[in-house]
């Protein structure tokens, strides 16, 4: 099979798919993305993407280029056409192409939309049965994290510097010592007095679509639950820790740096919200269908 990318409403083979040299997510980061989860070709959270796509485009004063529902159709078109049963599909829309200057284009253009779509291994089991390990790092990004834009040159210097450590995820921190977010990921913990903490959505964190739907699966489950910042000596005294993306789910932690995280096992909040969050999956897959 080979694959197809979504290029300005044309599909083209991937390995011919491009954009301008000038195009402005090439020269500045001018540009926000979305990543959806795909269980049984079928995107998951559809309506949180979306809302989040447009949220982004609105703070960047880009015009949304199509319609909800054509995204949602180039999107369910891309998955079909490369035979994406569980992986990602990946959405990305610049402000288009103009000659180089920093300042937005005084005349009208066309944002530039391209989609791709792929088949993704499950998480090995290990990572489910025994959690991964975590480093943590200083967060040195922007001042508009809210934005899921395509300027991503400090999560990847955090992921890249997890892979050289052995690990699955860098937890960063502010410069106050407070945890803001994952690489590209949201950190949650379970205190030593049990109550399940995230940080309140800001400038400082993308508010995860996984997240979201996370606390209202908190909710139904009726776990104590606090939306606040969190320190990174609270992130080593917890009970439990694990990151969320639509890519990860419910990935528990079981190490932090050097120091095993309670018992070195994955916790009993982690593991009922993973499985709350698949139930949810499933019952998506099975409304589509
Ligand atoms: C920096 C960052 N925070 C949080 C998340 C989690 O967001 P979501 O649950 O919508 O995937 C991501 C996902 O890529 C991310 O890049």
């Amino acid at each position: 099979m080979s694959r197809v990318a979504y290029v300005n409403g044309r599909y083209v083979p991937h390995r011919q798919a491009s954009v301008h040299v000038e195009d402005r997510g090439y020269q500045f980061a001018d540009g926000i993305y979305e990543v959806c989860t795909v269980r049984d070709g079928v995107p998951m959270e559809e309506k949180g993407h979306l809302d989040r796509l447009e949220r982004s485009l609105r703070e960047m004063r880009i015009d949304m280029p199509m319609s909800r529902a054509a995204f949602s159709l180039a999107m369910r078109e891309t998955i079909r056409r490369n035979l994406v049963t569980n992986g990602i599909v990946y959405l990305q829309v610049t402000r288009g192409v103009s000659p180089r200057d920093h300042a937005f284009p005084t005349k009208k253009i066309r944002p530039a939309v391209v989609m791709t779509a792929r088949n993704a291994k499950a998480h090995p089991a290990a990572w489910i049965e025994d959690g991964v390990k975590a480093i943590t790092m200083p967060d040195i990004r922007w001042g508009r994290c809210d934005i899921k834009t395509v300027g991503l040159l400090p999560n990847c210097f955090a992921k890249q510097a997890a892979r050289e450590n052995g690990a699955y995820e860098t937890i960063l921190y502010d410069d106050k010592g407070v945890v803001t977010e994952g690489s590209s990921s949201n950190a949650w913990i379970v205190t030593e007095a049990g109550a399940l903490v995230t940080r309140a959505p800001s400038n400082e964190i993308l508010n995860g679509v996984t997240r979201l739907e996370l606390i209202k699966l908190a909710a139904a489950e009726g776990l104590k639950f606090e939306e606040r910042s969190f320190t990174l000596d609270e992130l080593r005294r917890a009970r439990e820790v694990f990151v969320t993306s639509a890519s990860s789910f419910v990935m528990p932690v079981t190490q932090v740096d050097d120091k095993t995280v309670a018992n070195g096992k994955p916790g009993a909040v982690a593991s009922k919200l993973r499985a709350a969050l698949m139930a949810h999956m499933d019952a998506q897959v099975a409304a589509a269908k």
